[in-house]
C-alpha cells in the first residue's frame, strides 16, 4: 500500500502515478521506490526501448512515449492514465537536462532548450494534468534541485531554470491549494544518475561525492506520504554543500568552458 494523502482527502490505496521520465536515473528509482509502495505506474519517457525495459521490470505499469517539447504530451499522459487506470492520483516530473559553462560560452540554443525542457514543457504538461489531479485530489511533484537555492558559476542557465521551476512550484502550491492539489517542491543535491557526465553543454566541475538514486528516491516517497510537505530542501537529503560542485571546481568549469572545448556529451550543437 502506498497512501498518498491530500489535505482534503483520505489516503488513496495504490495511487496511480505517472513519471515523466522514467527512464532516467532519479525518474527509474522513483519509480521503482513506489511500485514497492504499491502504486500504479504510467512510466514516460523519449526512448522506446529504455521504456519497454523498465515496464517489463515493472509488472503492470502502463508506459507513454513522450517529449516534453511537445505541447500536447500532457494530452498523451492523460489519455495513457485514463486508459490504463482511469485516473491519476500523482504526477512526478524527474525529467530534465543540464549543461555547463560561462553564459558568454553557451550557445543561445542551448539556453532555450534547457528552460523549454526544465521549465516550459513540465508547465505544458502539468496544465493538461490539473482537471485529472483535481479530480482526484492529488499531488504533483517537481524535480527542481540544489542550484534552485545555490546558484553557481558556470551553471547560471541551468541554476536560471531550477530557480524558475520553484517558484511556479511555491506559487502553485498556494494556487492550486484552492482546488486540492498538492505540489512538492524536490531540491536534490548532486546524486550519481550520471547527468553530469551527459550534458548538452560544457564540461562539468569536479564533484564531490554524490547521493545514492535509491535513497533520494526514498526520500521522495516519504515525503509524498506526508500530506502537509511542500518542499523537500537540499538540507532534507541530509547534505548540501558537500554534494554540490565547490567554488574552486566552479572556476575549473569557467575555464574550461572560455578554452572553447566545452561540447562534450552536446547533442544539439
Ligand atoms: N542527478 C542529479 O545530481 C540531480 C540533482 C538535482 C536535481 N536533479 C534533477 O532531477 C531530474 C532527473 O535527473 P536525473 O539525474 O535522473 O537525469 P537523467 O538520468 O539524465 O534522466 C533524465 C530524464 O529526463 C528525460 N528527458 C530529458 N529530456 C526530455 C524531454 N525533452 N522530454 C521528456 N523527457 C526528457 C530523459 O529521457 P530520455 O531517457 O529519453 O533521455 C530521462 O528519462 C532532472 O530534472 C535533474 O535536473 C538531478
Amino acid at each position: 500500500m502506498c497512501p498518498v494523502p491530500g489535505e482534503t482527502t483520505q489516503p488513496v490505496e495504490n495511487p496511480v502515478v505517472a513519471v515523466v521520465g522514467a527512464t532516467g536515473g532519479l525518474g527509474s528509482a522513483i519509480s521503482r521506490e513506489l511500485a514497492r509502495r504499491g502504486a500504479r505506474l504510467v512510466l514516460t519517457g523519449r526512448d522506446p526501448a529504455r521504456l519497454q525495459e523498465l515496464s517489463e521490470a515493472l509488472p503492470g505499469s502502463a508506459s507513454a512515449v513522450l517529449d516534453l517539447h511537445d505541447p500536447d504530451a500532457g494530452d498523451l499522459l492523460v489519455a495513457s492514465a485514463t486508459a490504463a487506470f482511469g485516473r491519476l492520483d500523482v504526477l512526478v516530473n524527474a525529467a530534465g537536462i543540464v549543461a555547463f559553462g560561462t553564459l558568454a560560452d553557451t550557445p543561445d540554443i542551448v539556453i532555450e532548450e534547457l528552460f523549454l525542457t526544465n521549465v516550459v514543457g513540465p508547465l505544458w504538461l502539468l496544465r493538461r494534468c490539473l482537471p485529472l489531479l483535481q479530480a482526484s485530489q492529488g499531488t504533483v511533484v517537481q524535480l527542481s534541485a540544489v542550484v534552485a537555492e545555490q546558484p553557481l558559476p558556470g551553471m547560471a542557465a541551468y541554476s536560471a531554470t531550477k530557480a524558475a521551476l520553484s517558484a511556479a512550484d511555491a506559487a502553485l502550491a498556494r494556487e492550486l491549494r484552492r482546488v486540492g492539489v498538492r505540489v512538492l517542491d524536490v531540491r536534490p543535491p548532486h546524486t550519481n544518475t550520471g547527468l553530469h557526465e551527459r550534458p548538452l553543454h560544457g564540461s562539468p566541475p569536479r564533484l564531490s561525492e554524490g547521493l545514492d538514486p535509491q535513497e533520494v528516491a526514498r526520500v521522495i516517497a516519504d515525503a509524498l506520504a506526508e500530506p502537509k510537505r511542500h518542499q523537500l530542501a537540499a538540507a532534507d537529503f541530509g547534505t548540501t554543500s558537500s554534494t554540490a560542485p565547490t567554488s574552486t571546481s566552479s572556476q575549473s568549469t569557467s575555464s574550461q568552458s572560455t578554452s572553447g572545448q566545452s561540447t562534450e556529451g552536446a547533442p544539439h550543437e
